[in-house]
C-alpha cells in the first residue's frame, strides 16, 4: 500500500513558528532555567529544534507513554512505559508534545506530573486538532491550529512512517 503526502504546513513555515514560540518562551521565564519533557516518540524532533532557539538554560528529559484502547481511539488511561529520569521538584516544567488531539493522553499525563511538585506546569505543542478535542486541556503554547486531518512529519507517524520529513503533511491514501 502506497499513500501520497500533500504538504500542509512547508518546511519554512514550521521553522518560522517555531522562532516565534521560542522568543514567547524566552521572554516569559527570563530569568529562569526551563526543564522540558518530551514525549517519545513524536515529539522529540519539535523539541529539538525549540530547544534550539531557546536562550535560556534548558534541560531536557524524556517520557513514554502507551494508552489503553485500540488503534485509532486513545482511552484515556495511559501507563507509563518509560518514565523520566529526573525528578521535577522545585522546577519550571514545559511538557512539548507532538499534537493534540482528543487530548485524553495529556490531561492523563498532566494530573501524575502535577502530582511530582513541578514549581511551575506547562504545556507546548507542535499542532492542535481543537475539534477533535474530548477532554479540556489547557494549551499553553500552540505553533499551529489544524483541522480533524491526519498529519505527519516533524515526529509524526504513520504506520511508523514519515517523522523525517521537514514539513507537516497529510497523508492521502
Ligand atoms: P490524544 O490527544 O490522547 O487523542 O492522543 C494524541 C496522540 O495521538 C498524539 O500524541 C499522536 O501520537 C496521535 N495522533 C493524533 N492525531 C494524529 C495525526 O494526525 N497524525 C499522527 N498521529 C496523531
Ligand atoms: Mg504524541
Amino acid at each position: 500500500m502506497s499513500e501520497e503526502i500533500r504538504v500542509l504546513i512547508s518546511e519554512q513555515k514550521v521553522n518560522e513558528r517555531i522562532l516565534e514560540i521560542a522568543e514567547k518562551i524566552n521572554e516569559d521565564y527570563k530569568g529562569k532555567s526551563i526543564h522540558m519533557i518530551c514525549v517519545l516518540k513524536g515529539g522529540v524532533f519539535f523539541m529539538c529544534e525549540l530547544a534550539k532557539r531557546i536562550s535560556l538554560p534548558v534541560s531536557v528529559d524524556f517520557m513514554s507513554v502507551s494508552s489503553y484502547g485500540d488503534d485509532t481511539k486513545s482511552s484515556g488511561v495511559v501507563r507509563i512505559v518509560k518514565d523520566l529520569d529526573q525528578s521535577l521538584e522545585g522546577k519550571d516544567v514545559i511538557v512539548v508534545e507532538d499534537i493534540i488531539d482528543s487530548g485524553r493522553t495529556l490531561s492523563y499525563l498532566l494530573e501524575i506530573l502535577k502530582q511530582r511538585n513541578p514549581a511551575s506546569l506547562k504545556l507546548c505543542t507542535l499542532l492542535d486538532k481543537p475539534d477533535r478535542r474530548v477532554r479540556d486541556v489547557k494549551v499553553d503554547y500552540t505553533c499551529f491550529e489544524i483541522p480533524d486531518e491526519f498529519v505527519v512529519g516533524y515526529g509524526l507517524d504513520y504506520a511508523q512512517k514519515y517523522r523525517n520529513l521537514p514539513y507537516i503533511g497529510v497523508v492521502e491514501l
